[in-house]
């Protein structure tokens, strides 16, 4: 993707086309992380039901999954249901099941026009045959695109990935000695992507939450206070020229600056 064909699809003289005009497009990042929050307090904020915030937070998935593929993004990742999010009420995660379905049905096609395969990590199987049976189905379609790798993160927690991982290994037969770091991200739910170079969480929250703790290891975070459901790729785009900015050390010493 070339600053042509994004000033192509944005609005001409948008804030959008000027935060485009300052990426580097050979500089993006491999994997981008993302971390949807805020659902809650937007739908709060409006006097609406949560379940409103989730709804909304839908027309943000869509903009973001096509803007990152337009823009050339190897790997996008997002944190959908957790774990730990089987503790809210039954009518929210019905109402999350839900559309994600409809999520699936609705833009399966445009997946498959913009060549995006479509993964699921975390706990597939413990998910109701319903929303089994639209993930397959999705997951299927979209197997042989070779474009961007869109995974959702579905009853995923980190920490229980790292335990399916060593489990996985075990049953393997791999020996003590043969095991490190690059052979047991093999097992990971992620095994042969990139790890994200940049982490995005909405809504203003310096945690992270249990999300791709192998992974993340030396992603660059960054935050903002806009909720979920107003995310746009002109935020994607704000993210992408503060990453540019920042200087990736990976434990080492600071790069001198580039002169002239
Ligand atoms: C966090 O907001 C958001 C979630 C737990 C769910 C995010 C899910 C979606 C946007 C829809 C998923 C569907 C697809 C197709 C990816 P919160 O409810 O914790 O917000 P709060 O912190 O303001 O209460």
């Amino acid at each position: 993707m070339s600053l042509e064909d994004v000033l192509n699809w944005v609005e001409p003289e948008s804030i959008e086309a000027s935060l485009a005009r300052q990426i580097d497009f050979d500089r993006l990042p491999t994997h981008v992380a993302m971390i949807m929050d805020g659902n809650g307090r937007w739908a709060a904020q409006r006097g609406l039901p949560r379940v409103q915030g989730h709804s909304a937070g839908i027309d943000s998935v869509r903009d973001v999954v096509e803007s990152s593929a337009r823009l050339g993004i190897p790997v996008v990742t997002l944190y959908a249901f957790s774990v730990e999010n089987w503790k809210r009420p039954q009518n929210e995660i019905k109402t999350l099941m839900g559309l994600l379905k409809k999520y699936l049905r609705l833009e399966l096609r445009t997946l498959l026009k913009n060549n995006i395969r479509f993964q699921v990590i975390g706990r597939e199987d413990e998910l109701a045959d319903d929303v089994r049976q639209e993930l397959e189905f999705a997951q299927e379609e979209t197997k042989a695109d070779t474009g961007m790798v869109f995974n959702i993160a579905l009853n995923y927690g980190g920490r229980t990935e790292i335990v399916d991982a060593a489990r996985r290994a075990i049953q393997s037969n791999v020996r003590a000695n043969e095991l490190d770091e690059t052979r047991f991200a093999e097992f990971l739910y992620t095994s042969g992507q990139p790890d994200p170079d940049l982490l995005i969480r909405t809504s203003g929250e310096m945690r992270v939450s249990n999300f791709l703790l192998w992974q993340i290891a030396y992603a660059e975070i960054w935050v903002t206070e806009t909720l979920w459901p107003d995310f746009r790729c002109r935020h994607l785009f704000e993210a992408l020229l503060a990453y540019q900015k920042r200087n990736r050390r990976y434990g080492g010493i600071a790069r001198p600056a580039i002169v002239g």
